[in-house]
């Protein structure tokens, strides 16, 4: 089949593991030179290098994505090296952030949105003030199912999401203008964190098409967004989840049971929270 992606320089942020890598190794293969930025160094080093064993081009330049400073070195030591960014892919992401809303704090708060909201602003501003003034390109942001239905226990994570993709659409419409193309990505359940067989199947059962997502199942859908398949595709979150959004119930609600809600007391005595009922 023809790389469909050759001749493009592509950034993915968050590419040193799980959604990112996935994305930032499959562009790699479909002929994008590739610069694979994260926070984790080595992570990012050696999935460059395997992008290169496999015969594609990739460099790999640590980041972190909630520092301004830190995204200008990663947009100027791109341009440096390869005078042109064409497609941007903001995966990078804080994960795990369940706590319940009334044992919420500001910390919590400002971490996640650091690296989740603002890196994604921080990113897409680097990106589109290089695009437009060169002939346009592709901005992929990533969202989740959170931003639309909440997760139990992960209030600040879902703002984020949704922040995420009001941004996107905000971001398409300014930018359209430029041909610049905006859009997200909406990861179902994705296996990234190594689930057991058990968890797998446990949290296959509530989705649609029976099974949770593997990291390569989000990387079809990338491709299309990036390439000119999808060159009157913008402001679009494009969920690639088995069928969740589309279902009735998040198979995340198992990830933070109400056993797990604080147990805080009622001046008058009575028990603060119902019972656990189903789950
Ligand atoms: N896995 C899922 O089921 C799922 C579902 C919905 C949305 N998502 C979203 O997909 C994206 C990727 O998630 P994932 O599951 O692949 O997670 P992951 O933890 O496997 O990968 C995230 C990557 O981001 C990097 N990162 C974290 N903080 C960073 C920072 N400050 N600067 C740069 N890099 C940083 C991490 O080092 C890691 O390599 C996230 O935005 C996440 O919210 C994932």
């Amino acid at each position: 089949m023809a790389e469909r992606l050759s001749g493009k320089v592509a950034i993915v942020t968050g590419g040193a593991h799980g959604i990112g890598r996935a994305i930032a190794e499959r562009f790699g293969a479909e002929g994008a030179t590739v610069v694979v930025s994260d926070i984790n160094a080595e992570g990012a080093e050696a999935v460059a290098r395997g992008i290169e064993g496999a015969g594609g081009k990739a460099i790999a330049v640590p980041t972190d994505v909630s520092q301004k400073a830190s995204v200008d070195h990663l947009y100027d030591e791109t341009l440096e090296r390869f005078g042109t960014v064409d497609v941007v892919v903001n995966s990078a992401g804080l994960v795990n952030t369940e706590r319940h809303f009334l044992e919420g704090d500001e910390a919590w708060w400002d971490a996640i949105h650091g690296v989740n909201l603002k890196g994604t602003f921080l990113s897409g501003l680097r990106a589109a003030n290089f695009m437009a003034r060169h002939g346009g390109g592709v901005i992929i942001n990533v969202s989740s199912g959170g931003a639309t239905r909440a997760h139990r226990g992960n209030a600040a994570y879902d703002a984020t999401k949704g922040g995420v993709e009001a941004l996107t659409r905000a971001m398409a419409v300014d930018l359209a203008p430029y041909g610049i193309r905006v859009n997200a990505l909406i990861p179902g359940s994705i296996n990234t964190s190594g689930m057991t067989p058990e968890t797998k199947q446990e949290r296959g059962k509530a989705i649609p098409m029976g099974r949770v997502g593997e990291p390569e199942d989000m990387t079809g859908a990338a491709v299309f967004l990036a390439s000119d398949d999808a060159g009157y595709v913008t402001g679009q979150m494009v969920a690639v989840d088995g069928g969740i959004l589309a279902a009735m119930r998040s198979p995340a609600a198992d990830i933070f049971p109400l056993s797990k809600y604080p147990d805080v007391s009622r001046q008058d005595g009575e028990p603060a929270r119902r019972q656990e009922r189903n789950g």
